[in-house]
């Protein structure tokens, strides 16, 4: 911790002696997000902050108010070439394909399957480093990278990689809790089952109708994506299913041991100083937590982590069985951003972390909502 906060306030330090004598730019990476829905617009927000980043820009593919929503915020706007002639009523920069030969490294935050067609139509004969999201695949034909990045588990993997792919907010979630799990209590662990319930949409997707029924996922990717970086042979089994909510996931969790299985303070205690998981106690539900995260004036309404809901963990003969709310939209930002470090400037997994603490100040939002949901 010590070493984190000697490390915090150099970094810092140094960024603003940087920026004081105006040579800053000799140091800043140029990046360029393309996709403004509901993450790509968090992303962009959050780099605004980072010293050592300039935004070249956002790429925007309809013609809508979201482009003026982009320019008041100061950000410069892209549109592809060929839809040039869509927006001449909208104060647009340039072509995507221009703003990508300024850039060193892509956002891609486009909706599921496009990430693909970029990497192929733009990222790669542009030679230019890319980071896609969790609605591509790393897997078969369409693959758009062998590597499908959780910072809790494989960091260092993405050092020097050209295209990763960032882990969908499930799969991302499911690495918080199974990675420390793993570290603490190893080959003791027969078996993780864990049932999904997912979100049905995002809190701004306002266009998107909610339908009253709980559907059911058939071969959800969640588990296979998982063990990509948690091991193919991982005892780990999952389902999933959609309800119509916009207030995050839940994940539904039971942990098998050999013998008797550890008390729930156990396993509480091993997410004491985990970075991204909250332990809280007297939330009723996931909108209780959006909620908070409001009064508390949190950017986007995000947590940007996991919720174990501690009230529900029981220890029961050889089984753990435990509930945690998963942020859909927040929780992949940070992640992004730590991803980004490795890829664009090669830093430490204690570096990266250290500065991506210094713009999402995660330890102060789950000590806030630690404390706002504190045992009774
Ligand atoms: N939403 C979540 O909770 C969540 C969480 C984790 C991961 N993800 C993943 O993140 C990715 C983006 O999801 P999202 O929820 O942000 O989607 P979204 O809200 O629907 O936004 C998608 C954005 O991509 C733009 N776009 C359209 N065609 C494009 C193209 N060919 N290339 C680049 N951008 C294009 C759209 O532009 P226009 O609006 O101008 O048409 C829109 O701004 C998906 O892979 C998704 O699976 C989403």
């Amino acid at each position: 911790m010590k070493i984190f906060l000697s490390v915090y306030f150099f970094d810092q330090y140094f960024l603003h002696e940087i920026n004081k004598w105006g040579k800053y730019s000799d140091f800043m990476k140029k990046i360029f997000v393309n996709g403004y829905g509901s993450i790509g617009s968090r992303i962009v927000s959050f780099l605004k902050d980072d010293l050592e980043i300039s935004v070249i820009g956002i790429g925007k593919y309809s013609p809508d108010e979201k482009v003026h929503e982009a320019i008041s915020k100061g950000l410069n706007v892209y549109v592809p070439e060929d839809k040039l002639g869509d927006f001449t009523d909208y104060e647009i920069s340039g072509s995507i394909e221009s703003a990508l030969d300024e850039s060193d490294l892509v956002i891609d935050a486009s909706p599921s399957g496009c990430g693909y067609k970029n990497k192929k139509n733009l990222y790669e004969p542009k030679n230019i480093l890319a980071i896609y999201q969790g609605g591509e695949s790393t897997i078969g034909s369409e693959s758009v990278s062998d590597l499908l990045f959780n910072s809790r588990a494989n960091y260092n993997q993405a050092l020097g990689k050209h295209h990763v792919m960032q882990g969908s907010c499930n799969v991302t979630g499911m690495g918080r809790i199974l990675e420390p799990l793993r570290n603490k209590f190893g080959d003791q662990i027969v078996r993780f089952d864990v049932t999904l319930v997912r979100r049905w949409a995002d809190i701004e997707q306002t266009e998107k109708k909610i339908t009253d029924t709980i559907e059911m996922t058939e071969k959800p990717h969640h588990g296979d994506d998982v063990k990509l970086y948690f091991g193919k042979d991982a005892p780990l089994y999952v389902r999933a299913i959609k309800v119509p909510t916009r207030q995050m996931h839940l994940h539904i969790m039971d942990i098998r041991f050999k013998d008797t299985a550890p008390k729930p303070s156990e396993i509480h205690e091993i997410f004491t100083n985990e970075f991204g998981v909250a332990t809280l106690w007297t939330a009723k539900g996931t909108k209780d937590i959006r909620d908070c995260a409001k009064t508390m004036g949190f950017h986007f309404v995000d947590t940007n982590m996991i919720h174990i809901h501690a009230n529900m963990t029981t220890s029961i003969g050889d089984t753990v069985q435990m509930m945690y709310s998963d942020d859909q939209t927040g929780i992949v930002i940070p992640e992004n951003h730590m991803l980004m470090q490795a890829m664009l400037f090669g830093k430490s997994y204690e570096d990266s972390f250290v500065h991506t603490e210094s713009i999402f100040h995660m330890n102060e939002k789950k000590q806030k909502l630690q404390e706002y949901f504190a045992k009774q």
